[in-house]
């Protein structure tokens, strides 16, 4: 078993001297959302180039920044960016924000994503609650970083992510007037998109949206007593359901139309804590 707290001790020492426990919340921004950090107070910002151990982003839009902000006295930690697998990144790499989390005792982590519409009622610019995560995709690979020691610990994944954390992101949703969709999160190991058949596949399979990211970041960080929740937003039609050829351009632009509503709910979603 690779061993997480001797790799990642001195990253953590140094973030422990800036976050105590007076922060509760964790929130990673997805491709193209990394602009929340402008709506909130900066108390600090770390490059991730300057962490030891700290993976380098290779994707457009992923800065790879660790932010600690503030809003009206409540203060989070924002990671700008993450990391995936298809970047040639270790599992335990692409789950460092889950990882970081833990280590400081931050209880609540939101993961966001840019993911594409499988449901036909969804259209671009929607956001969509995960209420369930599909990663048999990555099961293997996922096992591996996991610490499932005894038959109990099994049952893990029945609250993953956490129905008491969607709930208070419903209240944010509906105390903004911001519509949520609900639904089923595909992860699809990337960096290609899906064909067509595979998207009529998991559309049969129960999956609302597909993304390349989140389902690893959101089992390990569960597994470690993590409550998480996961917001999606929906960038564009999954492969065959539009004539449109996908680009992760596209996913960035779509991502920036709703900058505003999803800005608004994360800030309130960081009051609840
Ligand atoms: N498929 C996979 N990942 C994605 C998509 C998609 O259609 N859109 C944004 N991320």
């Amino acid at each position: 078993m690779f061993d997480f707290d001797f790799y990642y001790k001195d990253l953590i020492d140094i973030l422990r001297k800036d976050i105590k426990d007076d922060i509760k919340l964790a929130i990673v921004l997805g491709s193209g959302l990394g602009k929340f950090p402008e709506t909130i107070n900066i108390i600090k910002t770390y490059d991730g180039d300057t962490l030891p151990n700290y993976p380098r982003s290779t994707v457009e839009g992923h800065s790879g920044k660790l932010i600690i902000g503030e809003i009206n006295g409540k203060k989070c930690l924002v990671f700008q960016g993450r990391f995936h697998f298809y970047e040639g990144y270790k599992l335990y790499e692409t789950i460092i924000p889950s990882i970081i989390t833990k280590s400081l005792g931050i209880p609540y982590l939101l993961l966001t994503n840019a993911a594409g519409g499988v449901n036909l009622s969804f259209e671009p610019g929607d956001l969509m609650l995960c209420t369930s995560f599909i990663g048999i995709n990555i099961k293997n690979e996922i096992d591996e970083v996991m610490r499932v020691a005894t038959p109990d610990e099994r049952n893990i994944f029945l609250k993953t992510p956490d129905p008491d954390f969607n709930d208070i992101i419903i209240w944010s949703a509906l105390e903004e007037k911001v519509h949520l969709k609900e639904g089923v999160y595909w992860y699809n190991k990337g960096p290609t998109y899906e064909t067509p058949a595979e998207i009529r596949m998991v559309d049969k399979f129960g999956a609302s949206a597909v993304g390349m990211s989140t389902v690893a970041e959101a089992y390990w960080a569960s597994a470690n007593g993590v409550k998480v929740s996961c917001i999606s937003c929906i960038t564009n039609y999954a492969a065959g359901l539009s004539p449109h050829k996908l680009s992760h351009e596209d996913v960035t632009i779509a991502a920036t139309l709703v900058e505003n509503k999803f800005n608004r709910l994360v800030r309130r979603i960081v009051d609840y804590f």
